[in-house]
């Protein structure tokens, strides 16, 4: 390759930021969170942290990715020579792969059912619930550890393949689709008798259920939804030509991401209180509802191997965009050795990430901080260094860039430009810095 790779269109960089930052977030994580920390109070702090904190970031990334047309490492070292800015490229890039280490064994269940699926093994049978079938699945040592290597496997593949021809033809017809079956299942969900209890509780607050840990776990998710401060967001834009509109695409990665974890609440929850379930079943609460919706509907256990297909790709869409970031990073400007970069990444991230897998099953009793080996990833990697990288993302774009830079770069009406440049001096880091010292504290 003498020049890198660019999306071919604006849809196609869309869709493929759009594919990283849709994923487990929405589907799998956003549910299980919003269960477990109250509900609708969640789901209120997560929203308004969305807008007026991780989409001001988001702009940022694409604005340094776009001007840097390079690495997130090298982007920073080239645009702020001789200063330290670049450790948060290293930052950025540590973590994504540590994301991706914990995001391989949600990736792997999603294989598992899938086979089981294929072969109509997907149903609660007599003599087992869907919550045993989950648990068989995930307490299986060798089947959750296969299956957490085939689904780094397959994102070694697309990323190998290089950015064009892997990510881009496969986002764009995938979403759409996974938006649609969203649509119907949230139909089944919300016409289920008893449904209006879980309408209840995602969107009538219990303010009693506010405390800092929560605004925390609220904040965190804010920017693991948009794959923000990790600089995956900065990888993508580098490959971005010059005239794209940084502002309408991060609104729109927003907005659909917003829809799609809305969207899945409104599956989930209406069936977690129609079909007797617990809404603070922690990371299982997805797979264990999800099919179980499938079974109230007619050709439910074919319709359920499509959707763990979508879901499959969704996941992959978002995978991949960590492994490229890491990827990138080691290529610096070289541009060679993408293949065996790939494969070595993949393979170490798939080390790192066994003891997650395991502390579903034989592992279950280790306890970092109180918390399990996989939730004590998911603390470190959402609730410290998501927020930290954020923090210097927007200091480096809300002040070392001059104004006359990220003015032409945002490129938009000057209302809008004020409003980003309000967020991302002031709003953004003031807010993490407070819901990040005072989250801390009470978790430790
Ligand atoms: N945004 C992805 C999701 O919600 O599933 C997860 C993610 C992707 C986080 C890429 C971080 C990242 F760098």
């Amino acid at each position: 390759m003498s020049s890198r790779d660019q999306f071919a269109s604006k849809i196609g960089f869309i869709l493929a930021a759009a594919g990283s930052a849709v994923g487990l977030g929405a589907i799998w994580k956003f549910p299980y969170m919003a269960g477990n920390h109250g509900g609708s109070v969640f789901i209120i702090l997560f929203i308004a942290f969305l807008f007026f904190i991780s989409l001001p970031v988001l702009v940022a990334e694409f604005m340094i990715g776009r001007r840097g047309q390079v690495d997130a490492v090298t982007s920073f070292k080239q645009q702020a020579p001789g200063k330290p800015w670049y450790l948060v490229g290293y930052l950025g890039t540590i973590m994504a792969s540590l994301i991706l280490s914990f995001y391989s064994v949600v990736g792997g269940w999603i294989l598992s059912y899938l086979i089981r699926a294929f072969t109509f093994r997907l149903k609660s049978g007599d003599s087992e619930s869907f919550e045993q079938l989950f648990h068989a699945i995930i307490q299986n040592p060798w089947e959750a550890v296969f299956a957490q290597g085939m689904f780094l496997l397959i994102t070694i593949g697309i990323v190998q393949a290089g950015i064009k021809s892997g990510i881009e033809r496969a986002s764009k017809w995938m979403m759409p689709t996974l938006f649609i079956f969203f649509l119907i299942l949230v139909v089944r969900s919300l016409t289920l008798p008893g449904a209006m209890e879980g309408i209840r509780f995602m969107f009538v607050p219990d303010w009693n259920q506010l405390n800092w840990e929560t605004v925390l776990l609220a904040l965190g998710q804010a920017f693991f939804t948009l794959s923000v401060g990790v600089s995956v967001m900065i990888t993508y834009a580098s490959y971005l030509g010059e005239n794209e509109q940084i502002g309408s695409a991060s609104i729109h990665v927003a907005l659909m991401n917003i829809f799609i974890s809305i969207l899945a609440g409104l599956v989930i929850f209406p069936a977690v209180f129609a079909l007797g379930f617990q809404p603070d079943a922690g990371p299982g609460l997805a797979f264990v509802i999800l099919p179980a919706v499938f079974e109230q509907m007619p050709l439910g256990s074919l319709f359920v191997i499509l959707f763990f297909i979508l879901l499959l790709f969704a996941t992959l869409t978002s995978s991949i965009s960590m492994l490229e970031i890491l990827v990138s990073v080691v290529i610096g400007k070289r541009r060679t050795n993408r293949v065996r970069i790939a494969w070595i990444g993949g393979l170490l991230i798939f080390i790192v990430g066994i003891p997650s897998t395991l502390s579903f099953g034989i592992w279950s009793d280790v306890q970092i901080a109180n918390k399990s080996i996989f939730d004590a990833v998911d603390f470190l990697t959402n609730g410290i260094g998501m927020p930290i990288g954020a923090f210097f993302i927007s200091l480096f774009a809300g002040y070392y860039y001059k104004t006359s830079v990220s003015k032409q770069e945002l490129n938009t009406h000057p209302l809008f430009y004020y409003v980003w440049l309000i967020l991302i001096r002031f709003v953004t880091p003031i807010a993490i810095l407070i819901i990040f010292i005072q989250g801390i504290r009470n978790v430790f």
